[in-house]
């Protein structure tokens, strides 16, 4: 028998609290209108009862979430739930998870995802779980961060014990022996990690929780850097400042638009060609010629006889291949070959369009099927397709979205399959090497085109229903006839 006072793993349960964002603050106005301000904006969340303003002001510091979920649903409860929800779809909240009898925050989580909202999956005393071998803790500022390319939020650790805790989870551990050590956590956290996939559950029959347990085949080709470069590189699965908006020019001057010289006495390639413009290979008026086109003339639209050159001439298969693994014994492995270069001849390259405005092909979403040179409809929700275009255009600072919007999605584990430690890097030069010849085809055909450097890959997975680690944008190319005063 246990001596009184030597009970470990009972404490008291922890609660989620959900608290506005430091910078976000709540605007009533007389009517009951709410209103978010952060950053000069201001985003309307609708109208409520004096009641709930009141309480809402309680989200400043922290309100439980099971004061307005798990009671019988009485309408200020319901007022409560709308409103936090519509807070955590905007990216607004984070969650503190704190027991009752601990004064400060032992761990704040901060969403990633749009539509995160915390879970407690059920978790039995015999449950194996492991740490994700993407999981991994940094510093950031003055605290520290538990995260994972593969998480829907990150975790701020505000006490150092329980990474020391955590650190026990390199190797399976069943929960009811965790109960039992030092500095448990309680069970919350660990279903919250869980349900993040920072944690996992493993099978109790076996496994030792490396790669081949975690996921499927596909998470398997992944390489943690790889994943998380790919996470933390696009928009969708991350909460971090994203794109052109110059975070340190406040700080220093901007590096020079040409390197300085070297001091070694030069060799004048000018006289050494004496070449007059004319002398110049063909290819060199089509590179010259190519600029990037932003706005499109909607009155002429790009028609489905263009679009269709356009495809034969970037990306339509031109014949296949086989050949076995090196050494012999090896599988047999199908290649094709295309208008590009590819690392490998791997080709994991695939074409998906958002189509706003081409004659003879209706508005919607497709994939360009290279082998048979088709275009397959995709059936996607109406308000996605809208913001994926809309992105595009404002990517562009374009006065509307393209005609065509060409998003390039990667099938990672074509490239991963081969190579280990490069095979995200060189999935982005593929990239590279497709745009210059996207770009390339519209200047020759007569057409507008315009690379675009961000993309949403978790707006792609819900629109194709592909998990983002099995296939998923890396480029996007905005196609159409440019308006006039473009050319
Ligand atoms: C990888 C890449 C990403 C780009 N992303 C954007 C973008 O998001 N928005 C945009 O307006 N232009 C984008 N551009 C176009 C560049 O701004 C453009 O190529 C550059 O200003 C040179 O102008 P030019 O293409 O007309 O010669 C991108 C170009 C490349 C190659």
């Amino acid at each position: 028998m246990r001596a009184p006072g030597k009970k470990r793993g009972r404490k008291t349960a922890a609660s989620i609290a959900a608290r506005l964002n430091e910078h976000v603050a709540l605007d009533a106005q007389a009517d009951g209108s709410l209103a978010a301000c952060f950053d000069g904006y201001s985003t309307g969340l609708g109208k409520f009862s004096a009641a709930a303003v009141d309480r809402a002001q309680r989200l400043r510091t922290g309100l439980p979430l099971d004061a307005f979920t798990s009671g019988g649903g009485n309408a200020g409860d319901q007022e409560m739930d709308l409103l936090v929800r519509r807070l955590a779809r905007r990216g607004l909240l984070e969650y503190r998870l704190a027991r009752s009898d601990e004064a400060r925050n032992e761990v704040v989580i901060e969403p990633q995802v749009s539509d995160y909202w915390p879970q407690i999956p059920a978790l039995g005393g015999a449950d194996l779980i492991v740490l994700s071998r993407f999981a991994y803790l940094r510093r950031r500022g003055k605290e520290m961060i538990l995260e994972s390319p593969r998480a829907a939020a990150l975790f701020r650790i505000g006490n150092p014990r329980l990474v020391s805790f955590l650190a026990l989870l390199v190797t399976p551990h069943s929960i009811n022996k965790l109960r039992r050590q030092d500095g448990f956590p309680g069970l919350e956290l660990l279903a919250l990690l869980v349900d993040c996939r920072i944690l996992f559950r493993i099978d109790t029959a076996g496994g030792d929780g490396l790669r081949a347990n975690e996921g499927d085949d596909n998470l398997v080709l992944w390489d943690f850097h790889d994943l998380l470069f790919h996470t933390h590189s696009t928009e969708g699965r991350q909460a971090n400042p994203l794109g052109g908006v110059y975070p340190y020019a406040g700080v220093m001057p901007p590096p020079p638009a040409i390197r300085s010289r070297w001091p070694g006495k030069k060799i004048d390639l000018g006289k050494a060609s004496a070449a007059s413009p004319a002398a110049l290979p063909p290819i060199a008026r089509l590179l010259r010629e190519r600029h990037s086109t932003r706005d499109f003339d909607d009155r002429q639209p790009m028609t489905l006889a263009e679009l269709a050159r356009f495809l034969d001439c970037t990306m339509r298969i031109q014949s296949k291949w086989k050949s076995r693994l090196d050494l012999g014994g090896g599988p047999l492995v199908a290649y094709t070959t295309r208008p590009y270069p590819s690392g490998g001849s791997s080709y994991e390259l695939e074409l998906y369009l958002a189509i706003a405005n081409c004659e003879g092909l209706a508005r919607g979403f497709y994939h360009y099927d290279a082998d048979r040179h088709a275009l397959v409809p995709i059936e996607v929700r109406a308000p996605e397709l809208d913001a994926m275009l809309t992105a595009a255009g404002f990517a562009m600072d374009a006065s509307g979205p393209p005609q065509i919007l060409l998003t390039i999605a990667a099938r990672f584990g074509r490239v991963s399959w081969k190579y280990s430690s490069i095979a995200y890097s060189l999935i982005l030069k593929d990239v590279g090497v497709l745009i210059q010849t996207l770009y390339l085809a519209a200047t020759g055909m007569g057409l507008g085109g315009c690379a675009i450097g961000t993309n949403n890959i978790e707006l792609f997975a819900k629109m194709t229903g592909i998990e983002f680690h099995v296939e998923g944008p890396v480029g996007q190319f905005a196609l159409g006839r440019g308006a006039p005063d473009n050319e």
